[in-house]
């Protein structure tokens, strides 16, 4: 019955080559349209696709219940990405929509893109690169660090922080792990001990997040626990900035407890990015506190951030791409996969 229904089919947020790729690889005979558009960000933008049965977008498409009400078409929404915070899939769920995610492009990606942020950090790599590009050789306060023998924490032990832990072997680090899932194998393997938080938080020189953003994350690591780490100790987070309180991060540079973070996310990234739509757009009082903390932030000389970048390497795209017109082509066979809700 369902093969014999036509499906529309429409991607937001994607580059020009992402749409070739996609064309060329997406054919289905139960496929009846594929339309690209920008991110929709306003809600009255949402009517542009009030006509299609699937869609595909990327973190910064976010899902609600409003949205879900006003597209009443939508059978399939395949998120290009691992990370679902921006779905809510209880709404989804309710309205009969079928949420997958991409659960497995990029592991070595973001991994690399933490140990990206923490080479930064531990050799200075950017003051250094500043001053060499306005001709100055200085070594004044560019002194770093060695990650050999150093203690490395890794929040989640998933696929990501699973090559996280490879890769701090490599370097010779001392490794503790904490998630509520033990993976013994890997333990074992790269001789890494899996710890409590709060041991995990006071022992290590380093810590790493890799857990999802969920209502149980939420804020991991908050105002009470972040006194727990070692003084001058280093934190990097590549999965999600609402991981972390964002006031009691920058309570905790100010106060010189950690010496440094590397971020690809931030709480609130979304509204950071969007600032002028605030102008027309009502945010709490709590979001527009978030917005301040995260400009103070992006100001201390030994905060790195990038813009949510970890994923975006060529090769993860197009592995990214491949799982998304695989979701499609399943769900449209009645097999789905990679489904989260
Ligand atoms: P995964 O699902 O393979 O691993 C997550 C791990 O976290 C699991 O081992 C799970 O047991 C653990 N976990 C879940 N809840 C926990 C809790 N309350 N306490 C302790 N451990 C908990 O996910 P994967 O692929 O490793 O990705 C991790 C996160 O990285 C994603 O959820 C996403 O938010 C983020 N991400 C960021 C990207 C970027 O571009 N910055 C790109 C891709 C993912």
């Amino acid at each position: 019955m369902r093969n014999k229904m036509k499906y529309q089919v429409a991607f937001l947020g994607c580059e020009s080559w992402e749409e070739d790729y996609i064309l060329n690889k997406l054919s289905d005979k139960n496929i009846s349209k594929i339309s690209f558009f920008p991110v929709l960000s306003k809600i009255s933008d949402f009517k542009k696709i009030i006509d299609f049965s699937i869609v595909s977008g990327f973190i910064n498409s976010t899902f609600n219940e409003k949205h879900f009400s006003l597209l009443p078409n939508l059978k399939f929404l395949s998120t290009r990405s691992t990370g679902y915070d921006h779905i809510d899939l209880i709404a989804a769920k309710k309205y009969g929509i079928k949420v997958s995610n991409v659960p497995l492009y990029g592991a070595n990606t973001v991994a690399e893109h933490t140990f990206a942020l923490l080479l930064a950090l531990a050799r200075k790599i950017y003051p250094s690169i500043t001053r060499t590009k306005q001709s100055n050789f200085s070594l004044d306060n560019l002194r770093g660090f060695d990650l050999k023998g150093k203690s490395i924490g890794i929040i989640g032990t998933g696929s990501i922080g699973a090559h996280v832990v490879r890769l701090a072997h490599g370097f010779q680090m001392k490794i503790l792990l904490y998630d509520i899932y033990k993976n013994r194998s890997l333990a074992k393997k790269y001789q890494a001990n899996y710890v409590s938080l709060r041991q995990l938080l006071s022992r290590s020189d380093i810590i790493t997040l890799h857990v999802p953003y969920n209502k149980k994350t939420h804020h991991l690591i908050n105002q009470a626990n972040i006194k727990l780490l070692k003084p001058g100790s280093y934190i990097i987070n590549t999965s999600r900035g609402g991981l972390i309180e964002t006031k009691a991060l920058l309570k905790a540079l100010v106060s010189g407890q950690l010496a440094g973070a590397g971020l690809d996310v931030l709480e609130e990234e979304g509204l950071i990015k969007e600032e002028i739509q605030l102008l027309d757009r009502q945010a709490s009082r709590e979001k527009l506190n978030t917005l301040l903390h995260d400009h103070i932030l992006l100001k201390f000389d030994n905060v790195i951030v990038t813009p949510h970048n970890a994923f975006n390497s060529e090769e993860a795209l197009r592995r990214i791409l491949d799982t998304t017109i695989e979701n499609i082509k399943s769900f449209i066979a009645g097999r789905p996969i990679n489904i989260v809700n």
